[in-house]
Parts: structure tokens; C-alpha cells; sequence
């Protein structure tokens, strides 16, 4: 079982060019190759399509329950405790319609208009859109790896003022591909404690994390500390089920969990998750594992190649992930600016990744262009060729 699934003539363009939306297959122009939104190029597990299918088939979809269906939210808390060890309560696990959701759902419950939130630079604008939209105000820290490949948080504390109200972590994290160290999840939780500051704590890119590298949860820490930590996780970075917008928040404190219950409208039924998502998410969870394993694998040999390639380029130097499948290339050498640099690449090679612009990633994230290599190699390896040869016509070495 689970081989050979990740192989190019798994890759169904015909599909994905109807179906693959947000930047790629299906909005791009034909013969430009989308290296862009995270999102997998290779279909579900068998297993995800096969539970569907089992549900569909007796033509029932009545209402399922308001809080969302028991096996999934007993799927995810015992898959977050085995596979991650984060003491997670199937009954304070709230199954939503997305991480994203999970995650403005979370700002609007804890902030008030004016509260400030502290939000790595760069990082997935989730983060900051969730903040805006609740009425808080996101304050940026200046996020750099150092050398061990770690986010240096030295500077965090510096960043908290008495209107601070959260914190928000990433972990692993978009677009720097890093994972965090205990001592700076430590850090990050000693800081929250002393001032009493909610985490948001999305945990969306857990399962994509390499061989050379390992995921911590700042929920194995322990609950007593974590009571104010706040986590999401999502099924589209891991299962590739983004158009199904499935997710779940999971907290340590019934009060909270109860707010954010009664914010989610679901009760009422004006908000929710469908039930094929929730059936789909609980064969990602008992089923579908092995299928993750095997594309690690498969995306180790991308992440190597891809780095490697890009380190070769003319002006161009690029880190390597730890976790994600995402690489994040910096071009300020090439005197481009990253939104010129990514709108060249696409017109002249046409090859399309994300510029690394605020309204993407922050600020911070200038002097860079993130691609995504969940794909097959063979379309990684057209797409590096394709980016080397405009490289070497247009930028001196
Ligand atoms: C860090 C992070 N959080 C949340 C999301 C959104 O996930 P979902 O599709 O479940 O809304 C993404 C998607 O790229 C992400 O990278």
C-alpha cells in the first residue's frame, strides 16, 4: 500500500485545470505551470474518496449534529494526542468549515476593538486578516531565522505592551518552513503566562514536517500552562481536501470553548461544517495516514532538489524547510522587487509562484517569492528549469 501514488502520471491536469482554484490550475493561463497556493497537485487517498462515496450512496443528507458529528471529534483528539501528544478533550473540540474559519472565529471571541495582537512578519495573512477583522490591531514581529534554523524570539518580549491580548504562533511555520524549539515554545508560553495573553495556535502544517526535523506542540508542554492557548488545525495542507473547507478549533477551558461555540452560530445552524466534510476528515484521520507518510517521502525529494536548484541560481539563495512544502527563496540580490520578479517570471517563463508582498505574508516577507513543490518532480524539475533559464538571460551571477 502507498506506493507509487506520488508519481507524475498521478497528476490529473485535465482535472485540476477545472477544479484547481486560488491562484493555480484553474485560473492560470494554459502553459503556465502554478508553483503557488499550497495545495496539492495529486488526488485525495483512496480511502477519503471511498467514505464519501459510502456516505453518498443512500442519497441521505439530513442535518448532522449541531456541535459537529462524535466520531470526528474523537478521530481528532485522538489523533492530536497520539500522533502529537497535545492532552486534546474530544469534548472541547469544535469541528469547523476551514482553519481559516478556525482562526477568525478565535480573534473575534477573545478580542475587543483596540486590543493588540502580536503577529510574526512574515507569516500567512490569516493571521493578520483574522486580527483586522475582529477589531484588533496587528503589531509585527520581525520574524528571522537563526542560525540553527529556529525564528530568533530574543526580541519578542520587547514587542508586548498592556494592550496586548495575543499572540499568535504558526507552527510549523508559513512561509520560513520552520519548526520551533521547546525552549522557544517555552518562551512563548512564559511570556503569555506573565502577562495573560491568549495563543493562537495554528497547527494547520503539523504533519509536514521531515525526516531531519521534528514537530512539537506547545500543547505537550502541559494543559495548566496552555489554558489560554487556543489551537486550529486543518485538513488541507495534509489530505489535500481544501474545497471541501474542513477544520476544527480545540481549547483547554469550557468557558472559552463555550464562547467560541456560541460565536460559531452553530447552535442556531446558521454556521457549520458540512457532514461530508466531517466524513471525509475522519478517513483522513483513521485512514489515511499512510498516504500522508508516503508524500513526506515523496516531498523530501522535492525540498532537496528544489533547494539545491535554486542555490545554483544567479543571485539567488534559498534555506532549507523543515516543514511545509513551501520554499521561500530570497531574490533581493537580484535588485527586483519581488511583486516585478514574480510577474516577469510568470509573463517571460511562464512559471507562477507567490511574490513575497505584504499583502501575502507581511512586510517582512519582501526580497522573497515563495513556491510550492506539491507537486509531481517532473513538473517541479520543468518549473526550475523554466525559472533557470530566465534567471540566466536576465540576471547577471
Ligand atoms: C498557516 C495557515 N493557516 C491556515 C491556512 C488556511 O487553511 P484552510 O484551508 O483550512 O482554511 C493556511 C493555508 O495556506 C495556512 O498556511
Amino acid at each position: 500500500m502507498g506506493k507509487n501514488l506520488f508519481i507524475h502520471e498521478n497528476v490529473n491536469k485535465e482535472a485540476l485545470k477545472k477544479k484547481a482554484f486560488n491562484y493555480r490550475w484553474a485560473e492560470i493561463e494554459d502553459g503556465v505551470i502554478p508553483l503557488t497556493a499550497a495545495d496539492p497537485d495529486f488526488p485525495v487517498a483512496p480511502e477519503i474518496k471511498n467514505a464519501l462515496i459510502n456516505y453518498i450512496n443512500d442519497g441521505y443528507f439530513s442535518y448532522s449534529p449541531h456541535t459537529g458529528l462524535e466520531d470526528f471529534k474523537v478521530a481528532i483528539a485522538n489523533s492530536l494526542n497520539s500522533r502529537k501528544n497535545e492532552f486534546v478533550s474530544s469534548e472541547l473540540v469544535l469541528p469547523i468549515d476551514s482553519a481559516a474559519r478556525g482562526m477568525f472565529l478565535i480573534a473575534n471571541t477573545v478580542l475587543e476593538e483596540g486590543d493588540e495582537v502580536i503577529v510574526f512578519d512574515p507569516v500567512d495573512y490569516l493571521f493578520r486578516e483574522s486580527t483586522l477583522n475582529a477589531k484588533g490591531v496587528p503589531v509585527l514581529f520581525p520574524a528571522k531565522l537563526d542560525n540553527n534554523g529556529y525564528i530568533d524570539l530574543s526580541e519578542l518580549k520587547n514587542y508586548i505592551t498592556k494592550k496586548t491580548r495575543m499572540i499568535c504562533l504558526c507552527n510549523p511555520h508559513n512561509p520560513l518552513g520552520a519548526v520551533y524549539s521547546k525552549e522557544n515554545l517555552e518562551l512563548i508560553l512564559d511570556l503569555a503566562n506573565e502577562h495573560d495573553l491568549w495563543i493562537m495556535n495554528d497547527e494547520i502544517w503539523a504533519d509536514i514536517v521531515y525526516s531531519d526535523s521534528e514537530f512539537l506542540s506547545i500543547l505537550s508542554l502541559g494543559v495548566e500552562r496552555n489554558k489560554k492557548t487556543l489551537s486550529v488545525f486543518g485538513f488541507s495542507k495534509s489530505f489535500g481536501i481544501a474545497g471541501l473547507r474542513a477544520g476544527c478549533i480545540y481549547a483547554h477551558e469550557q468557558e472559552i470553548f463555550n464562547k467560541i461555540l456560541e460565536n460559531s452560530n452553530m447552535i442556531t445552524t446558521a454556521g457549520g461544517i458540512t457532514s461530508l466534510s466531517q466524513i471525509a476528515g475522519i478517513a483522513c484521520l483513521n485512514e489515511s495516514y499512510y498516504w500522508v507518510e508516503e508524500f513526506i517521502k515523496h516531498l523530501e525529494k522535492n525540498r532537496d532538489y528544489a533547494v539545491e536548484r535554486l542555490n545554483k541560481m544567479n543571485k539567488i539563495t534559498c534555506h532549507l524547510p523543515s516543514a511545509t512544502y513551501l520554499v521561500f527563496p530570497n531574490i533581493s540580490e537580484t535588485g527586483m522587487t519581488s511583486e516585478v520578479f514574480v510577474e516577469r517570471l510568470k509573463e517571460e517563463a511562464k512559471l507562477a509562484v507567490v511574490p513575497g508582498t505584504a499583502k501575502f505574508f507581511g512586510p517582512g516577507a519582501e526580497g522573497h517569492i515563495r513556491i510550492c513543490y506539491a507537486t509531481s518532480f517532473e513538473i517541479l524539475k520543468e518549473g526550475l528549469d523554466r525559472m533557470e533559464d530566465w534567471v540566466n538571460k536576465n540576471i547577471d551571477k
